[in-house]
């Protein structure tokens, strides 16, 4: 099957009076049709860096393309020129930022930010376009739409906002939606009822998504596949119960550990990862994680591992799993978080309309 989308070696850099920061060093990964991808990682792994250049919206200069294709729907994005992009973005690609209020016109109504969204990628009569916009405020649970569709964004709460944007990303039917740390601006109880959203839009309309976080704990409600970042490069990527239950990269497992327990009474240690991410002007030799692992042996100080493959899904970019490494288990705390999850999240039996 042909891939919605198919980053291959992607990497980009950014000229800066410090030198050369090498944001994304050689990513690829692809997004089916209908699938969630989440990418997690730490602030500043490149997860942002890694969305935007889908949308080619890297500032360039000081950003540019060392190398690398990012296919949609076959056809190269790097070499589209801002105009062609312009048709693409908003029509073919969604995105959904952190703020609501950097996609939001504060002075306009609404309703009338979607239309405009619906008039510039298709024809379509007032009527109808108000009468869409009602419609997308409603799929995305705004309640009494009718009248909300009237309003300005500083009559929204910051959720609820957050829901109009949403709904403008989807106006156009997008074949693939990027929502960047969605609900880390919003509180808590929030968070969750815009996760919940986005879960249920899931499964109602036919959007694949790639949903960024750096917080694991959302991720498996959320995704079907996830990619875990670590200084500009994917360093596990698997499905949800393969990252979940059978992580095999020692930062993976530093990021289990790191999440606050499910049923956390406020009492617990989190485990942060010691140490700090390299500098990307000046990226280490070999694994950009070494320096970091209990793990790390001699040649992850000389040579940069592949990425081995443990099923047709999961591939994880470590030394450690060359059939000569020395055999590591997970540590008991990510054990202990794995079991947690297990008890969690074990998948309730998918019913279908209908049945
Ligand atoms: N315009 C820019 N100029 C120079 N460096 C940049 C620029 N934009 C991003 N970078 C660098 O690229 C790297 C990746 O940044 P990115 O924003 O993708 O991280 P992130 O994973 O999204 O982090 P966060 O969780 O904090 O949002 C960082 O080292 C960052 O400093
Ligand atoms: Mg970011």
């Amino acid at each position: 099957m042909k891939h919605l989308l198919e980053v291959k070696d992607l990497a980009i850099s950014f000229k800066t009076y410090a030198g050369e920061v090498q944001a994304i060093r050689g990513v690829n990964f692809h997004v089916d049709k209908g699938e969630t991808l989440a990418i997690v990682g730490e602030s500043g792994s490149g997860k942002s860096v890694t969305s935007q250049a889908i949308m080619k919206l890297i500032p360039m200069p000081p950003g540019y393309f060392k190398s690398g294709q990012i296919l949609f729907n076959g056809q190269d994005l790097v070499p589209k020129s801002e105009k062609e992009m312009q048709s693409i973005r908003g029509k073919e690609i969604g995105m959904i930022f952190q703020d609501p209020m950097t996609s939001l016109n504060p002075t306009m109504k609404v309703g009338r930010q979607i239309t405009e969204v619906l008039f510039k990628h298709e024809t379509i009569s007032k009527e109808d376009a108000h009468k869409r916009a009602v419609e997308l405020l409603s799929l995305v649970g705004i309640p009494m739409p009718e009248r909300r569709v009237n309003q300005y964004p500083h009559e929204f709460s910051g959720g609820m906002r957050q829901r109009v944007v949403i709904a403008m990303a989807l106006a156009a039917n997008p074949k693939l939606l990027i929502a960047d740390e969605p609900t880390t601006a919003l509180d808590v109880t929030i968070q969750a009822q815009i996760l919940e959203l986005m879960k249920e839009l899931q499964k109602k309309i036919e959007t694949s998504i790639i949903f960024i976080t750096h917080d694991l704990g959302v991720v498996a409600n959320v995704a079907d596949r996830v990619a875990v970042m670590y200084a500009g490069q994917i360093v596990e990527i698997g499905t949800v119960d393969e990252i979940f239950y059978n992580p095999k990269h020692p930062y993976t497992w530093g990021l289990l550990a790191s999440m606050p327990s499910l049923d956390h009474n406020g009492e617990e240690e989190l485990m942060a990862i010691p140490g700090s991410p390299p500098d990307l002007t000046n990226p280490p030799k070999g694994d950009a994680f070494a320096l970091r692992s209990p793990y790390a042996m001699k040649i992850d100080f000389e040579q940069e591992p592949p990425m081995f493959k443990i099923s047709d899904t999961h591939y994880v970019k470590s030394w450690l799993l060359h059939p000569d490494a020395p055999k590591v288990e997970p540590p008991a705390a990510v054990k202990s978080k794995m079991r947690e999850f297990k008890d969690h999240y074990e998948k309730p039996v998918q019913v279908k309309e209908g049945e």
